[in-house]
């Protein structure tokens, strides 16, 4: 019985395991992919984004941007409003990647507070443009964050 429940909580764990590294593997494909279809006319700076939900469905997003250029929408925005008006609230992880092949760029300021409205707990990982990827956390990013727990009346 022990090897059995040895055996058990070893594969359930190597399952989980090999399950979350499919999984990041798919993220930053499709953050790669997404990219793709950026539409920046104006920076020439194509960004993409893939959400993981906590059901384990990606939504992808790109940068939109517009000739008054103060209504650019980022990519990270784009895949979160995406997300939200596909019915989903609950997120584990976002890739995010751009043309920078020499370091790890972080989403911007106000990315990240928009992520941070959707929970604190965001993996991020940081995608170049060769696939590789820095994991990182909204905490860390966003650290000191103001959030909705702060709007609760109690
Ligand atoms: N951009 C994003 O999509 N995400 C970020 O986190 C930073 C900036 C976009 C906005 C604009 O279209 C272009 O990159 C240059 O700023």
């Amino acid at each position: 019985t022990r090897l059995l429940i040895h055996f058990c909580f070893n594969a359930s764990f190597f399952h989980t395991f090999i399950c979350c590294i499919g999984q990041v593997a798919e993220l930053v494909a499709k953050c790669l992919q997404a990219r793709e279809l950026a539409y920046c006319p104006y920076s020439h700076f194509p960004v993409g984004a893939a959400i993981l939900t906590s059901g384990g469905t990606i939504i992808t997003g790109c940068n939109v941007e517009n000739a008054s250029y103060g209504l650019t929408v980022c990519a990270e925005r784009t895949a979160i409003q995406r997300a939200v008006a596909e019915g989903h609230r609950s997120f584990t992880a976002i890739a995010v990647t751009c043309d920078i092949k020499d370091s790890f760029v972080g989403p911007c300021g106000a990315c990240r507070q928009v992520l941070m409205e959707f929970g604190t707990e965001w993996d991020i990982y940081l995608t170049k443009p060769d696939g590789s990827y820095k994991k990182t956390s909204l905490r860390d990013l966003l650290p000191l964050a103001f959030s909705p727990a702060h709007l609760a009346k109690d």
